[in-house]
């Protein structure tokens, strides 16, 4: 282990004598510094740049608590422990908030202060590790959200969103999330068979300490593959919802998952155009009739409206192949735009799977509509 190097800073002589003698007979620490007052603590941290100062809070020309708020702001990875009598007890609280790590009561005895050198120091150097950990994690991550839409019910948002979902992780063997924003009467949990043991609800009562290291106690891991961010269990509760917990929400998803996949329900509402406007990409799902082919034309113009970058938008034909009077080549002209993808139809596959919980990305048999998924995977990665 590296060899600490210490300043002691405290206007008793015979203090500083003490600890130096204490430390003198330690092996991995060396006093490197000395200072009698805070001015001088400030001055001798500048020079030796120890990795710990053993500080006293009552000093002349300047306190402890003074010299610790500018030596963090100058050497921020100093370890600063306090050294108090018991009647300053009540300071300790500001020495803490100047960015002291930790303190110990005068008089002390050579173990207490040896053993919190190193449980201090030891604790600062693994956050600081846990930290860097995290951050590489993150800026490894170059995090895609996907927002599966529609202005009309019923189109195959939901089987499009789980099924994606699937194909992306099969594609990329990266980390995939699918959020049930259908937060009325979300399906992804009926369709993949899971119990919504934790939903966005139990998420949102602890929404003011969520962070990227307890956001999984609200997520369902799954055999699928994919995680999932449950809807509310009941329509009653969707109105907790609010878009200040989705910006929340979606900003430590963003650290922890690579492929965010949102479903959604069919409204313009505040919630929904809250993901949009964050999300990379919006898969636009229609079918081959003319009332879904009508409420798209209305929704993409809505989303032109709202200035939503054209490839931000891809049009998705769902039950591509039935034949109904209108063909892709209607839908290209109504829609005035390209079609990106296309689901092919097959009532008995869906219904079975629906029925099941068992998507049809995960069916060992190919089935015609596996195709169309695999498309959409390989085309938003
Ligand atoms: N490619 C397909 N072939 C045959 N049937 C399909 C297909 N896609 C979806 N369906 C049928 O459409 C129904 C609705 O699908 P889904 O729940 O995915 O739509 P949705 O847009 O999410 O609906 P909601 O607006 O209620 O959330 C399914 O129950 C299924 O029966
Ligand atoms: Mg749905």
């Amino acid at each position: 282990m590296k060899e600490l190097r210490l300043l002691i800073a405290d206007d008793s002589d015979k203090t500083r004598e003490i600890i130096e003698k204490i430390l003198e007979y330690e092996e991995g620490m060396k006093v490197v510094g000395h200072a009698t007052n805070g001015k001088e603590a400030i001055l001798m941290s500048e020079k030796f740049e120890p990795d710990i100062i053993l500080m006293d809070i009552n000093m002349p020309v300047l306190t402890g608590i003074e010299a610790t708020e500018q030596i963090m702001y100058k050497l921020p990875d100093t370890v600063i422990i306090m050294m108090s009598v018991q009647k300053e007890i009540g300071y300790l609280k500001k020495t803490m908030e100047a960015g002291a790590k930790n303190y110990i009561l005068k008089p002390f005895n050579t173990e207490e202060i040896i053993d919190t050198i190193r449980n201090t120091y030891k604790k600062e150097k693994d956050k600081k590790v846990q930290i860097e950990r995290l951050k590489e994690k993150k800026d490894a991550r170059n995090p895609k959200t996907i927002t599966v839409f529609s202005t009309k019910g019923g189109v195959g948002k939901s089987t499009t969103a789980i099924n994606t979902a699937i194909a992306i992780k099969k594609e990329t063997n990266k980390k995939v999330i699918i959020v049930d924003m259908d937060v009325y009467f979300g399906d992804i949990c009926t369709m993949s068979d899971v119990d919504p043991s934790i939903t966005i609800i139990e998420l949102i009562e602890e929404i003011a300490i969520l962070s990227s290291e307890n956001i999984h106690d609200y997520i369902i891991e799954t055999e699928l593959g994919v995680d999932i961010l449950a809807a509310p269990k009941k329509p009653e509760y969707a109105d907790y919802v609010t878009t200040e917990h989705i910006k929340k929400i979606s900003h430590i998803l963003k650290e922890n998952y690579d492929y965010i996949v949102f479903d959604m329900d069919n409204k313009f509402s505040d919630l929904n155009l809250t993901i949009m406007d964050q999300t990379d990409l919006i898969l636009y799902i229609t079918t081959m009739e003319i009332t879904s082919i009508k409420n798209a034309k209305l929704g993409i113009d809505v989303m032109k409206s709202l200035n939503y970058a054209d490839e931000k938008i891809k049009l998705v034909v769902n039950k591509s192949d039935e034949n109904y009077g209108i063909n892709l080549g209607d839908i290209k002209k109504v829609l005035e735009r390209e079609i990106d993808f296309c689901i092919k139809s097959n009532d008995k596959i869906v219904v079975s799977s629906i029925n099941k919980g068992i998507p049809i990305m995960t069916e060992k048999k190919r089935n015609n509509m596996m195709e169309g998924f695999e498309k959409i995977a390989k085309g938003v990665r």
